[in-house]
């Protein structure tokens, strides 16, 4: 058997698109540029990957969770360097009209041409902010500008005291959340890597002053141990050191997936100094010093920052787990299955019910089969078209588990699970069935 893995965003487009993983946004309008909607598969994937990060980070003892508000005092992006800094230089091609990046673009940084028709009539490089704007309440004047935040961290920064006093935790702790962040990125592109609007998953680490470096490690050494943990090869993943450093950090690193457009950045895992607590408190003129009680010293901590895009992990699971397993007969005709080799904990349905024949002596026994394991697990039932077609769309959903509902299962009580990376089948009676399964997910 030939193994072929994906080398070609495009094959992940359409798969989403024919299982229901990512549909482009307004699609019946002709779609809208860099916007994407996760569908009846993708929603339920995209809500399992957000419960693994979470999980990995609030189950643990000194880590807490928040969900802070999208809009936030404009005076917190003044503070954080947003308003003044974050910008992206752009250049405008007079003849093509194509606008593009000066900073990341290979023809203009060599030749000074544009990347789309080669012209050198080109305009000044300008800055742009990334951050969009709108107004709040009903006049649209300068003083009701609020932007959409372009990162979750400030919600972080903003709520440190809050979370310490009312968690009582000491330091070290952290605060993680799950939300929208919204850029108005130059070069959107390569399908859910980089949008306009998209879902970060950070964690900010408060740490004493001096310690920092060792924290940074420890982080770096955690969060590589999720993504093995999840079944990301070890292969396609490494670290990356930045060259340039942001204007808040001390020392970064990216974690890097290579996804079939190269290696590219997954997750950014930061030491951001003292600087976003000491901005906060010069700028909204409030002590964020913390008081550490046993050795009757303040500070201001220093923070330590795992910060990764959903949508980007939601990618790398999908170009991780694509495999085309392709076998020939002995006339050389091929076969090609393809498998979303999901570990179970993300893939959208655990356990597929396919009862053999529409009759209904088999669908009540099968649907009533799938109304229980519900109870416990995301269950999908088909009984269209032959087995061998319904095994095979489950394989492209990544579902770990097909059920059989056969004529034997009357008399028996017995089905047949099949599994979707080795296709084995065993027969288990149906009232083992829950408990044979959660023992399975758990071996993962
Ligand atoms: N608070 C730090 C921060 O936001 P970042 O490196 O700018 O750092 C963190 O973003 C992660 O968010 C990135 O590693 C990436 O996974 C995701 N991300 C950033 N911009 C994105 C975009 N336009 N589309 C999708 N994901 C994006």
């Amino acid at each position: 058997m030939k193994i072929k893995h994906c080398d070609d965003l495009n094959t992940l487009v359409s798969l989403s698109k024919r299982r229901g993983f990512v549909f482009q946004s307004s699609e019946i309008y002709g779609g809208l540029a860099s916007c994407w909607d996760y569908g009846p598969l993708g929603s339920l994937m995209k809500l399992n990957v957000k419960r693994a990060w979470w999980n990995a980070m609030t189950r643990r003892k000194d880590i807490v969770g928040i969900d802070a508000a999208i809009l936030m005092h404009p005076m917190v992006w003044k503070a954080s360097g947003h308003v003044d800094g974050f910008s992206d230089p752009l250049v405008d091609c007079k003849s093509c009209k194509t606008r593009f990046r000066a900073d990341n673009t290979d023809s203009y940084i060599n030749e000074k041409k544009c990347p789309n028709c080669g012209s050198k009539d080109l305009s000044e490089e300008r800055n742009f902010n990334l951050m969009f704007k709108t107004h709040m309440g009903p006049l649209e004047d300068t003083g009701s500008v609020v932007y959409l935040r372009p990162e979750t961290a400030q919600g972080h920064f903003v709520n440190f005291q809050n979370c310490q006093q009312s968690s009582r935790y000491k330091i070290p702790f952290g605060i993680a959340a799950i939300g929208k962040s919204f850029r108005n990125e130059i070069t959107p592109g390569n399908f859910i890597f980089r949008t306009r609007e998209f879902e970060q998953m950070e964690m900010q680490y408060f740490v004493k002053p001096g310690t920092d470096a060792e924290y940074f490690n420890q982080w770096k050494e955690i969060r590589m141990n999720f993504y093995t943990k999840y079944g990301i090869k070890k292969e396609n993943i490494k670290f990356k050191d930045h060259d340039k450093l942001a204007h808040y950090a001390k020392a970064a690193v990216d974690v890097e997936y290579k996804f079939p457009m190269g290696y590219s950045e997954l997750e950014g895992i930061h030491n951001r100094s003292d600087f976003d607590l000491s901005q906060h408190s010069k700028f909204s003129g409030k002590n964020l010093e913390y008081f550490d009680e046993a050795n009757k010293e303040k500070y201001i901590p220093y923070v330590i920052e795992t910060a990764v895009g959903c949508d980007r992990l939601f990618l790398a699971f999908l170009c991780d787990a694509y495999r085309e397993e392709i076998t020939a007969d002995a006339e050389g005709k091929e076969d090609v299955r393809v498998v979303l080799g999901l570990h179970p904990e993300i893939a959208p349905y655990k356990v597929a019910i396919l009862p053999l024949s529409k009759k209904e002596e088999l669908s009540s026994i099968a649907e009533k089969l799938r109304d229980d394991l519900a109870m416990d697990f995301d269950v999908t039932y088909d009984e269209a078209q032959s087995i061998g077609k319904r095994y095979r769309r489950q394989d492209e959903a990544g579902t770990p588990f097909c059920v059989t509902v056969d004529f034997d299962t009357i008399n028996d009580q017995a089905v047949t699970v099949r599994h979707r990376d080795t296709m084995v089948q065993e027969r288990i009676a149906m009232s083992q069935l829950s408990s044979y399964i959660a023992g399975k997910l758990k071996s993962f």
